[in-house]
Parts: C-alpha cells; sequence; structure tokens
C-alpha cells in the first residue's frame, strides 16, 4: 500500500483493490494447491473416522491360529502361508464361506477383547479417532458363544480403545440376512438387555437373493427402540436394493452402495439427501465388485456430490486396514487430489453417529492437517 496526499496535507494509506475471495473458495484453492506428493503423507496423518468395519474380518491369520491353539481348536490348515493361500475370493460368498470359519475360533470374552484390541490398535496407528465398528452375533450364537461373551468382550475393548488410546469406539450389531427374519428377531431379543452398550443394527452377509424388504419389521422394532440403522446394499446386490434399504427399512446409511450408478436417480437422490455411501475399495477388488482398482467408482461418486466414505470392511481379508485403502486408492486414481482426500476425511466425520461436539473437534483438527482458515 503506498501513501497518497489529501487536500487537507494529510496523508492516507490508499488501499489496493484485493478481490475479495470467499473463505470456501480459499480453502478450496488451497487444497487445489496440494501437490500430490504430499498425498500420502496428508492421507496418513488426516484424522479419519471408521464406519465400515466387520470386527471379525480384523482377525488376523495369525492371532487365529493363536486363539485356535488356546481354545484347544484345530484349523484345517496347516499353516499362516497356507490359510492365507485360501483368500483368493471369486465373490462375496466364497469370502463368506472362509470369514465365517474363521470366526469359529472366537469362544471366550477374551477372544473377543483381544481381536477388538488389536484392530483397534491398528486404527490409532492410522490416525482414526473413531470408530463405529460391526459385529455378527449370529455366527457365534450359532456355535453356542453366548450373546453375553460377544457383547462383554467388546465393550471392554471399545472401552479400552477410549482408556488406553483415546479413540472413540462404538458398536453396531449386524443381522445376518441370509438367515430368517424370525432369526433376526431372536438376535435382537437376546441382545435386547444389552441395549446401551450398542448404538444401532445392520445388515450383511449375502446380499443377492435377500432383499432388505425380508427385514422390514425388525427395523421398524429397532427404529421404535431409538437404535440407529444401516444396511449393506449395493456390493454386489442391485440398485434397487439401495432404494429398499432406504423406503423400508429406512436406514441412515449405505454400507458398499457403489452400484447406486446404474440408477441415475438414485443417485440423484443420495446426494440431495446426502445419504452417506461407506465404501471400501480394497474390499471391492478382492471381491470382484471392480475388476482392478483401476476401474474403482470412487471419484465418480465424489464427483456425483455423493457422502462417500473410505473404510476397511475385512481388513485381515482384503489386503489393508484403512490408510492402505486411501493410500492404493489415491496412487491408483489420478481423478483424486487432496481435495477428495479432505472431503472423504470430512464425509466420514458428518456421516458418523457421533455427537454434533465431537464430529466439531475432529473437523478443526482436519482442518489443521491442511491447514486451512479458520484452523
Ligand atoms: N458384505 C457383506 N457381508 C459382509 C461383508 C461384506 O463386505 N463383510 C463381512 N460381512
Ligand atoms: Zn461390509
Amino acid at each position: 500500500m503506498r501513501p497518497s496526499g489529501r487536500r487537507d496535507g494529510s496523508t492516507q494509506v490508499r488501499r489496493e483493490k484485493i478481490p475479495v475471495i470467499p473463505v470456501m473458495y480459499r480453502m478450496a484453492m488451497k487444497l487445489d494447491a496440494i501437490s500430490r506428493e504430499r498425498l500420502p503423507s496428508l492421507l496418513r496423518a488426516m484424522p479419519k473416522a471408521e464406519l465400515h468395519m466387520h470386527i471379525e474380518g480384523s482377525l488376523e491369520p495369525e492371532l487365529m491360529f493363536a486363539f485356535a491353539r488356546r481354545n484347544g481348536l484345530s484349523l484345517p490348515y496347516q499353516s499362516v502361508e497356507e490359510l492365507c493361500a485360501a483368500y483368493a475370493f471369486t465373490n462375496l460368498q466364497s469370502f463368506l464361506d472362509i470369514y465365517y470359519a474363521g470366526a469359529s475360533v472366537l469362544l471366550r470374552e477374551q477372544d473377543f477383547e483381544d481381536m477388538g484390541m488389536a484392530y483397534f490398535g491398528r486404527a490409532a496407528a492410522d490416525n482414526v479417532v473413531h470408530a463405529e465398528i460391526f459385529f455378527d452375533p449370529q455366527s457365534h450364537t450359532a456355535r453356542g458363544v453366548s450373546f453375553e461373551t460377544v457383547i462383554n468382550g467388546l465393550t471392554r475393548a471399545c472401552e479400552r480403545a477410549r482408556s488406553e488410546l483415546g479413540m472413540s469406539a462404538a458398536l453396531i450389531m449386524c443381522f445376518l440376512r441370509h438367515l430368517s427374519e424370525d432369526e433376526a428377531f431372536a438376535t435382537l431379543e437376546e441382545a435386547l438387555p444389552s441395549r446401551g452398550r450398542f448404538i444401532g443394527v445392520g445388515l450383511d452377509g449375502s446380499e443377492r437373493g435377500h432383499p432388505p424388504e425380508k427385514f422390514a419389521r425388525v427395523f421398524a422394532r429397532c427404529r421404535d427402540l431409538g437404535l440407529r440403522l444401516v444396511a449393506h446394499a449395493g456390493e454386489e446386490g442391485p440398485p434397487a436394493y439401495v432404494r429398499s434399504a432406504l423406503d423400508v427399512l429406512k436406514v441412515e446409511r449405505i454400507d458398499h452402495g457403489v452400484r447406486c450408478v446404474e440408477d441415475p436417480a438414485l443417485v440423484q437422490r443420495l446426494a440431495r439427501e446426502r445419504i452417506p455411501l461407506t465404501v471400501c475399495p480394497l474390499s471391492n477388488v478382492k471381491l470382484r465388485v471392480f475388476r482392478s482398482l483401476a476401474e474403482h467408482n470412487l471419484a465418480a461418486l465424489l464427483g456425483a456430490g455423493l457422502c462417500a466414505t473410505v473404510n476397511s470392511d475385512d481388513p485381515a481379508y482384503f489386503g489393508g486396514y484403512i490408510n492402505q485403502n486411501f493410500y492404493e486408492t489415491f496412487a491408483t486414481l489420478p481423478a483424486l487430489t487432496a481435495r477428495h482426500a479432505y472431503q472423504l476425511a470430512s464425509n466420514g466425520f458428518e456421516a458418523s453417529f457421533a455427537d454434533v461436539a465431537d464430529k466439531q473437534r475432529w473437523q478443526h483438527a482436519l482442518d489443521a492437517i491442511f491447514a486451512l482458515p479458520g484452523s
């Protein structure tokens, strides 16, 4: 700025004309200026919410063998290598068969707690600040393990995640969709004494041939109980399942949902209503929803204005935890930039069932990582 003479002889500082750029644009400009080289460190450092993670799918082969040994069980595999060689999935069902067999080593509360803590340790290392974790009680009660055993072990792990790792953690109980509505109701009844220990319910397992409608009454009851509602839909199943998960089950989030793009009107609705999709890129490739990561539609989902998030699904089976999902997806899809990284992390907080105050705190921490105004 340069001083200018006034008629009364005094001087005045004249302001150069600086165009006023709204904060939103300044943020976008800053994000767009971040180079691709900086992406891996930002992806690692950014605080994140994990919203689609099956705790039984975090059971690493080494832990599976350790639990089998301490519980006096034998696995149909001689070594970790032999077990891992079986992880060559051709579709969702081929994975689920192995996943349920793997979960059969979980017998005691301590097993569930240890499995939970192993996951939370890895999540904390990935800068996950909040995790909403799925568990499948029916895959345990069917083997004679009580609901109480499962929920006691997992609750203890969530408490320890809070006290030892400073992480916020909550449980979402899933119904297995290949089982009957009656069995889902029986599971809900069994869970009710522990109502305060899980925040919501979900729907997982074999999608094809098991539409959301099958569980309409169970979800209505859960809604009356004040539980939060989510469901897997549009992973292998058609976009119509995403619609009925919303309209019939009245879920608040869709797990996966990537097949919504086959129905443009549905995409518009998801964007308009800001229905979150909990996307799991590595899972989608392992289960052949996409032929390769290069063909994944994450960038298109974001481009359509959807509240997409990145998550790990079953990390012990699919090749990596949440950060690995971020790294590989961003390294493979050139359309994804720092702006998308920020958006995905921000979407995760928005889509979570956490308190507003917590969401704001995490959002500020995210802004600080990206050094955005106001942070
Ligand atoms: N889809 C459906 N059910 C599941 C999955 C999944 O990706 N992982 C564990 N159960
Ligand atoms: Zn899943």
